[in-house]
C-alpha cells in the first residue's frame, strides 16, 4: 500500500497522487491541480503550518516533549533556565554554556528606566496588568532599534537574551503599579524565580527571603508552561515574524492572543467558578447543570489532549508541596471532589474530558499570593521562552509571508447609491 494519498478532479478526471511525509501532505499539488479551489479549514484545525522541531504533542496518549525530552524529567531534573536554553537552542547546555545563558540572563534583567516611569506609570491607576504587559512588550522594540535586523543570528540572540530576561522585570513592575506599591530593582545576586518574587513581594527588608518550596514550585510551573506546540499565541507570534516584524513586536502579538480568555485565561475561570460553587455539597448539582448544558467544567477538556493532561498530572503534586507552606487553599476540596465526580461520570468519559494544565495551577497561584488579573501574566512570562524559540526557527526557515485566502460569500459587483437615494 503506498504511503500516499490521491485527489481526483471529478470535473475533469485528473488525479494527483501526493506522498505523506512526516504525517502530512504538501499542499503544493493540489494548487496545481485544482488553481482558485481553496481548502477550507476554520480555526486551522486540519492545517499544518510547516515543519517544527521544538515541541511533540500527542493529545491521544497524553504526551509532551521539548526537544525530545519528556516534560515529567524536565518538570523533576531541570530548571526554567535550562529549558529556556534547550527550547531556543535545541539542545541541553554543557556545564560552560549554562554559566554563560545564566549570566547573559542575569545581566540583561533590568529596564530602561523611561519603559518605567514614561510608559508604565502612564497608564491609567486600575490599568490590567496583562493589558500593561502586552503594550510594555512591543514598547520594547523602540528602545533597541538593531532588532530590526531580522536577518542576522547575533542581533537576535541579542534580543532573545533580554526578552527572556526582561520579562520578569516587566511583569513585576505592572503589578505593583496595579496595586500602587514602588517598583522594586532587580537583584542579580538572586536566581530567576527568586529575583522575580523579590519584585512582587519585597517592602521594606533589605533583601527578599524566598520561600525555597514556592521558588522551586513556581520553577516547575515556569517549565510546564513555557511552549505548547503551535497554539493561538504562537501562531500569531508566527504570522507577525513572517513578515519579518522584530521580536518584540511579534512577541506582543502572541502575549495579546494569550491574554484572551479562551487561551489564558482558563485558570481565572476556574477559580471564579470554584468559588461560585462554594461547597463540596453543591458539586453534583454543578456537575448537573453543565451536563443539562449550562455553562461548561472550567480546567476540563482541550482540543488537543484526549487523555490526562501530563501538565495537569505534574502540576497536581506541586500543589501539595505549596500548600504545606501557604496552607490549604479552601477551594481544593471543591476542585478535587469535581474532578472525582467528572471522571466517573459517562459524559465526560465519553467525550474524553479530563483536567488541563488550568485546573490546579490558578488555585496554586492563589495560595501563593498572586491576584487573579496575574494569573495570564505568570503564563506569559515562561511561554516567552518558546515565543521566541518558534520565532528562531521561522526565520532560520525563512518561511513565505503567512497570508491565507478565502471563499468569498459576499456581494458581486454593484453601483455606488448616493446617501439620499438608498432605502
Ligand atoms: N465542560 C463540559 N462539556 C465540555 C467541556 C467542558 N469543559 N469541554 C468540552 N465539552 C463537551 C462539549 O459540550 C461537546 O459536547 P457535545 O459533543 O455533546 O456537543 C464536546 O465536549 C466537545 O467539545 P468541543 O467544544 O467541540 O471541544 P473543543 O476541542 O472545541 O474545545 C476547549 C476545547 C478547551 C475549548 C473546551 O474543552 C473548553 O471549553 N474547556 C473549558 C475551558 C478550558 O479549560 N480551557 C483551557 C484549555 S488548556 C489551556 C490552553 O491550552 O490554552
Amino acid at each position: 500500500m503506498p504511503d500516499s494519498i490521491t485527489i481526483t478532479d471529478n470535473r475533469t478526471g485528473s488525479s494527483v497522487e501526493i506522498p505523506i511525509v512526516d504525517g502530512g501532505v504538501s499542499a503544493d499539488p493540489w494548487r496545481k491541480l485544482l488553481p482558485g479551489i481553496w481548502f477550507s479549514d476554520p480555526g486551522f484545525t486540519t492545517t499544518a503550518l510547516g515543519t517544527s522541531a521544538i515541541t511533540y504533542l500527542d493529545g491521544e496518549e497524553g504526551i509532551l516533549r521539548y526537544r525530545g525530552y519528556p516534560i515529567e524529567q524536565l518538570a523533576k531534573s531541570s530548571t526554567y533556565l535550562e529549558v529556556s536554553y534547550l527550547l531556543i537552542h535545541g539542545e541541553l547546555p554543557t556545564q560552560e554554556q549554562y554559566d554563560q545563558w545564566l549570566h547573559d540572563i542575569t545581566y540583561h534583567t533590568f529596564i530602561h528606566e523611561n519603559v518605567r516611569k514614561r510608559f508604565l506609570e502612564g497608564f491609567h491607576y486600575d490599568a490590567h496588568p496583562m493589558g500593561m504587559l502586552v503594550s510594555a512588550m512591543g514598547a520594547l522594540s523602540t528602545f533597541y532599534l538593531e532588532a530590526k535586523g531580522v536577518d542576522d543570528p547575533t542581533v537576535r540572540a541579542k534580543q532573545i537574551t533580554r526578552l527572556i530576561a526582561k520579562m520578569p522585570t516587566l511583569a513585576a513592575a505592572c503589578h505593583r503599579f496595579s496595586v500602587g506599591m514602588p517598583f522594586v530593582y532587580p537583584d542579580n545576586s538572586m536566581s530567576f524565580v527568586e529575583n522575580f518574587l523579590s519584585m512582587m513581594w519585597k517592602v521594606a527588608e533589605p533583601h527578599y527571603a524566598a520561600d525555597p518550596v514556592l521558588t522551586h514550585a513556581l520553577d516547575v510551573l515556569f517549565i510546564l508552561h513555557a511552549d505548547h506546540e503551535q497554539n493561538c499565541g504562537t501562531l500569531a507570534l508566527r504570522t507577525v515574524g513572517s513578515a519579518h516584524a522584530d521580536p518584540y513586536s511579534a512577541c506582543a502579538a502572541a502575549c495579546a492572543a494569550l491574554y484572551g480568555p479562551r487561551h489564558g485565561g482558563a485558570n481565572e475561570a476556574v477559580i471564579k467558578m470554584l468559588t461560585e460553587i462554594g461547597t463540596i455539597d453543591a458539586v453534583p448539582d454543578f456537575i448537573k447543570a453543565v451536563k443539562e448544558g449550562h455553562g461548561r467544567l472550567q480546567g476540563f477538556g482541550h482540543r488537543v489532549y484526549k487523555n490526562y493532561d501530563p501538565r495537569a498530572t505534574i502540576i497536581k503534586n506541586i500543589a501539595d508541596d505549596v500548600f504545606e507552606v501557604t496552607g490549604k487553599n479552601p477551594l481544593l476540596d471543591i476542585a478535587l471532589k469535581l474532578e472525582e465526580v467528572a471522571l466517573s461520570d459517562d459524559y465526560f468519559i465519553s467525550r474524553k474530558l479530563y483536567p488541563n494544565v488550568d485546573f490546579y495551577s490558578g488555585l496554586i497561584y492563589q495560595a501563593m499570593g498572586f491576584p487573579i488579573e496575574m494569573f495570564t501574566v505568570l503564563f506569559a512570562i515562561p511561554r516567552t521562552t518558546g515565543w521566541l524559540s518558534h520565532y528562531e526557527e521561522l526565520m532560520v526557515q525563512d518561511q513565505k509571508i503567512y497570508r491565507p485566502r478565502q471563499l468569498w460569500t459576499g456581494a458581486d459587483e454593484r453601483s455606488y447609491v448616493p446617501i439620499d437615494a438608498r432605502s
